[in-house]
């Protein structure tokens, strides 16, 4: 018998399986396909101070071996998400979740981490510091380890949960921003968040998304996520969740050897609702095969 736990951020979990923001609502959506307490957690929609109503359509485009995306952070406000979403998904996800907190300025940041950072159904503050879809914030916090830094102290200053940066990839020194957001005290860092992108309508001969470029993910970003985690695990010493074209058991465990805790899975549950599952059932063979008795032993041991 295999052992799958892990501990995230002090935060025991039954596996390090997590859906990604954005690709997976606010999980009550998925419960109807199969039971989400499967999931070690699962990182709720990218919530923002106020309602967003997101960028004009069209918001996604197809890419080889992935997709692009530009949302622009559709979601209901942290006001209603405490008082509609959580309540919801109470009645079907019985783990502590991870909160997945956008905005636009640092008072944005510390308003809506200190709300979510009260709610006993939150394990994890999760802190996008890397959406490239919005203008005036977003990925602008997230490119310079000084920004990087001073959300990271204004939200630590404000919470008691484990505060985990997500990061961008659109940067030259990923090691250089994760490092700032240590110095500023995360208790985590997740990476990568999506590799700005575009694609052209050839009739038209106009750019295919309507905000012009979009993030992409999917399985064509893996390797660049997968050198990232590793940069990053050479870096810091607090724990990476790594994410970015994660779409089987076999690229979980690979996620895990360059060197994080946990793993996110994004664009594979939009193709198929039921990716984190099969890579969940998945898991205890390939490990087997690969002659891995415990899921924590492996975390960064491939450096
Ligand atoms: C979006 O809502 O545009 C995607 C979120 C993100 O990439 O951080």
């Amino acid at each position: 018998m295999v052992n799958t736990s892990v501990t995230l951020c002090g935060l025991p979990m039954d596996n390090p399986i997590i859906p990604a923001s954005g690709t997976f609502g606010f999980g009550y959506e998925f419960a109807d396909w199969y039971d989400i307490n499967l999931l070690g957690t699962f990182s709720f929609k990218g919530t923002t101070r106020e309602p967003r109503y997101g960028n004009p359509t069209p918001r996604i485009a197809e890419t080889a071996s992935g997709m692009l995306n530009s949302v622009g952070l559709q979601n209901p406000g942290v006001h209603a998400v405490i008082a509609e979403e959580l309540p919801r998904l109470k009645k079907v996800f019985h783990k502590p979740v991870m909160a997945n907190v956008s905005g636009f300025s640092e008072e944005d940041y510390v308003y809506t981490c200190q709300l979510l950072d009260k709610e006993p159904q939150v394990g994890w503050l999760e802190v996008n510091i890397s959406c490239p879809n919005v203008h005036n914030g977003g990925m602008s916090f997230g490119t310079l380890p000084e920004s990087a830094m001073a959300i990271t102290k204004a939200v630590k200053a404000v919470t008691t949960k484990p505060v985990i940066m997500k990061l961008s990839p659109n940067v030259t020194d990923i090691a250089s921003i994760a490092k700032a957001c240590e110095e500023g005290g995360a208790d985590g860092i997740s990476l990568i968040n999506t590799l700005m992108g575009m694609r052209l309508d050839l009739k038209k001969r106009k750019p295919l998304l309507a905000n012009v470029t979009g993030g992409m993910s999917g399985p064509a970003v893996f390797p660049v996520a997968l050198r990232m985690v590793w940069q990053v695990y050479n870096a810091v010493s607090i724990p990476i969740v790594g994410l970015g074209g994660v779409s089987s058991a076999e690229d979980v465990i690979e996620m895990m050897l360059a060197g994080a805790t946990a793993v996110q899975v994004g664009a594979a549950n939009l193709v198929d609702p039921y990716a984190c599952k099969t890579i969940l059932e998945d898991l205890p063979r390939v490990m087997e095969q690969l002659k891995i008795d415990s899921l924590s032993e492996i975390i960064g041991g491939a450096h």
